[in-house]
């Protein structure tokens, strides 16, 4: 209860000394508001920078992918060693127990399958990303796509202005058409295109040759999606080249749930994009722990 009398007078006003006022670390993000912040300080680490987001929100167009068809046997025991985890609203109702208190990068679109047509997509409803507490909204677009560029470029546009209503950051996942290659020139454009439409962080794939032009032309955030399964050494060989080349962090799914010992491979991503080990350190971590845990 307030007092009117009796109250110990203020006089710790530290005068001469300037209100202290944080740096935001987040490239590109110095100007979003205070629970953008928020959200996007618990996806990626004030400490490194960085994040190490888990995907499996792949079912949305593949169906039951290898290392998905039980994602309450496979995909729950990794949800505690990544930062941020990305799925569709069906997986997070399902098997997703809400106490795991990790923020979700939710799949926001939904579309077309592997069947058809890709990419022909449309947004659901904002009310259902803020019940589900959700901390991210990812929307596909499909840059250079003859049939779907307009939509899903709409669709980013129209996210981002929901997001910013209720404070959410709008993920851009730049999807790869049939035709395009994945170049440094294609991705440079892609990601600049989803960053220019106001998406504050960006999910796009690594290119071999000059993917320092794309993070470097990209005023906020990237991280990479793995893509296909390859050999876990050279999994960890591309996270460490895309972490040093400026991503800001890894949005990885088959690379992960995929491989032969997932829980040791995602803690070996993350002794790459948080501890700034060597692709090799983390190899002979990950083999280390496979053998341990048989
Ligand atoms: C599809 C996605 C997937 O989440 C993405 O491809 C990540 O998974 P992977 O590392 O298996 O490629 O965004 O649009």
């Amino acid at each position: 209860m307030a007092d009117k009398e009796g109250n110990i007078d203020a006089k710790d006003f530290g005068i001469g000394i300037p209100q202290k006022s944080e740096h935001f670390f987040l490239k590109g993000n110095a100007n979003v508001d205070w629970g953008m912040k928020d959200r996007l300080s618990r996806i990626f680490n004030p400490k490194s920078g960085h994040s190490v987001m888990l995907a499996f929100d792949h079912g949305f167009i593949m169906g039951p992918t290898s290392g998905l068809e039980r994602m309450d046997l496979t995909i729950v025991p990794l949800i505690e060693y990544s930062d941020c985890i990305m799925c569709t609203r069906g997986a997070l109702r399902s098997i997703v127990p809400p106490t795991c208190c990790k923020p979700i990068s939710y799949r926001f679109d939904a579309g077309t399958s592997i069947l058809t047509d890709l990419n022909d997509q449309c947004l659901q409803d904002i009310e259902e990303a803020v019940r589900l507490n959700v901390s991210m909204l990812a929307v596909m677009v499909a840059v250079g796509d003859p049939n779907h560029e307009g939509i899903t470029v709409r669709n980013l546009s129209k996210t981002v202005d929901m997001g910013v209503r209720y404070g959410i950051p709008t993920l851009g996942v730049t999807a790869v058409g049939k035709n395009l290659v994945r170049d440094a020139r294609y991705l440079g454009l892609a990601t600049r295109i989803c960053a220019e439409n106001g998406a504050q962080v960006i999910k796009t794939y690594f290119c071999e040759e000059k993917f320092e032009q794309v993070t470097n032309a990209c005023p906020v955030p990237i991280v990479i999606a793995g893509g296909k399964k390859l050999p876990e050494a050279e999994a960890l060989q591309m996270a460490w080249r895309a972490i040093d080349q400026g991503a800001s962090g890894v949005d990885m799914g088959r690379n992960i749930f995929q491989a032969e010992a997932p829980i040791g491979m995602i803690k070996a991503v993350r002794m790459i994009v948080h501890d700034g080990a060597t692709p090799e350190q983390a190899y002979d971590f990950y083999q280390t722990w496979k053998n341990e845990n048989k």
